[in-house]
């Protein structure tokens, strides 16, 4: 039987910070209120596009798994924020990497569009129907967040991770995998008009955030706990037999509710949504690689992951390390840096959402 190794992993975090205080300069907030409801303390906006995050993620992975993007079959991109859906966003992030004889699509569930697009890639290697993968989750949701609504505002930021997996015949890579969507639960977190409709032609598309907090906690603890009960059953495996924990980032309160219910002891939990808050699809490939550069996952653990997201689409699954958690080798490929502050880079934005922040932005 054939398994669909992680051989290679890598993130882009965009260099420009809105802190919890530079969030309260914006809305009637502040850092002790978001932090204590949320876990969060800074978030990451990006000054370049979704796909360009993605190629630079990508390029890490590559990097670390010692693979020449012309060797790649596929090149998914998980994301609920591409830049362009015709052509998909992949197709630009595939050939940005040369990966030329790779097939590319965007998939998005939303958060866990990382976790949906690992799970067909794994499939399709352990099929046979392709030997080499790259999955990546990014997002640049920080253009949708609605500066008139402080309650979801400060929630997310922009990101990108990666994985290759690579066909091999060593047990490992995503083991049991269980996704599902939460029958009726389509409104509680919604992008409405974020799509085709008439209303292009009438000029009448706001994009703005349609959120119920307390909601989507609900769901997303029960839809998560239901999930892995699955993998890990399907696995025959118990809570206790898990080695390391790395959860969707939406809330460091659904993390640690999760946790309780799993009867699973936090320092086996990865959380790094203070550094990054929620990037959506981005957000496990995120965590998955600060796991491994600070030495949390080692060779051969048992890893269990899980997300949620609008729809609610859920999931969760097993991942068996292997040998290797040293990247083979890092890439160069850069950007240029924003020359201005995370104020000067969101003020369409704000004036979008008709914030007055012109006093923040330098003159
Ligand atoms: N700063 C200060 N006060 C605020 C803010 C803010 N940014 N936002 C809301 N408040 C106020 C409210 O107005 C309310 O005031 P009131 O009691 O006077 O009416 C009070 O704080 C409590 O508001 P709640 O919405 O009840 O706060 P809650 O404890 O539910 O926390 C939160 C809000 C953090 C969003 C929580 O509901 C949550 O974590 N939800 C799930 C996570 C989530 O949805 N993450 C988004 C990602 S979704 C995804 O990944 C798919």
């Amino acid at each position: 039987m054939s398994y669909a190794q992680i051989t290679g992993w890598g993130k882009y975090a965009p260099p420009l910070l809105m802190t919890n205080d530079d969030m309260a300069k914006i809305v009637d907030t502040s850092d002790e209120w978001i932090f204590s409801r949320s876990g969060i303390r800074q978030r990451h906006y990006s000054h370049i596009s979704t796909g360009e995050m993605a190629w630079l993620a990508g390029e890490q992975a590559l990097a670390a798994a010692g693979l020449k993007a012309d060797e790649l079959d596929l090149v998914i991109l998980g994301s609920t924020t591409p830049e362009e859906f015709c052509p998909n966003t992949a197709s630009w992030v595939k050939n940005k990497l040369g990966a030329s004889k790779a097939a590319a699509f965007d998939l998005n569930s939303a958060c866990t569009s990382w976790l949906y697009g690992m799970n067909v890639a794994t499939d399709m290697v352990k099929s046979g129907s392709i030997g080499k993968a790259l999955v990546i989750g990014a997002e640049r949701i920080s253009l949708a967040m609605d500066w008139s609504k402080r309650e979801s505002c400060f929630l997310f930021g922009d990101g990108a991770g990666a994985v290759v997996i690579e066909s091999s015949q060593q047990k490992s890579g995503l083991l049991a995998a269980h996704l599902s969507c939460v029958p009726d639960s389509r409104d509680c977190l919604r992008l409405p008009t974020f799509g085709f409709t008439p209303a292009h032609f009438t000029g009448d598309l706001h994009v703005s955030l349609d959120f119920e907090g307390q909601e989507i906690f609900k769901s997303a603890v029960k839809g998560m706990a239901d999930a892995i009960a699955t993998v890990l059953e399907r696995e025959g495996l118990e809570a206790e037999d898990i080695d390391f924990f790395v959860p969707h980032q939406a809330n460091v309160r659904i993390i640690q509710t999760l946790a309780k219910r799993l009867n699973f002891p936090m320092e086996k939990v990865m959380v790094c949504i203070d550094k990054y808050a929620n990037t959506s699809a981005a957000a496990i490939p995120l965590a998955l690689c600060d796991a491994l550069a600070t030495g949390r996952i080692k060779p051969g653990m048992k890893v269990l992951t899980a997300s949620f997201g609008a729809g609610l689409t859920c999931g969760a699954a097993v991942i068996q390390w292997g040998d290797r958690v040293e990247p083979m080798g890092h890439s160069d490929a850069a950007v240029p840096d924003y020359e201005g502050t995370v104020f000067d880079l969101m003020k369409d934005s704000f004036a979008y959402y008709g914030v007055d922040a012109e006093h923040l932005l330098s003159k």
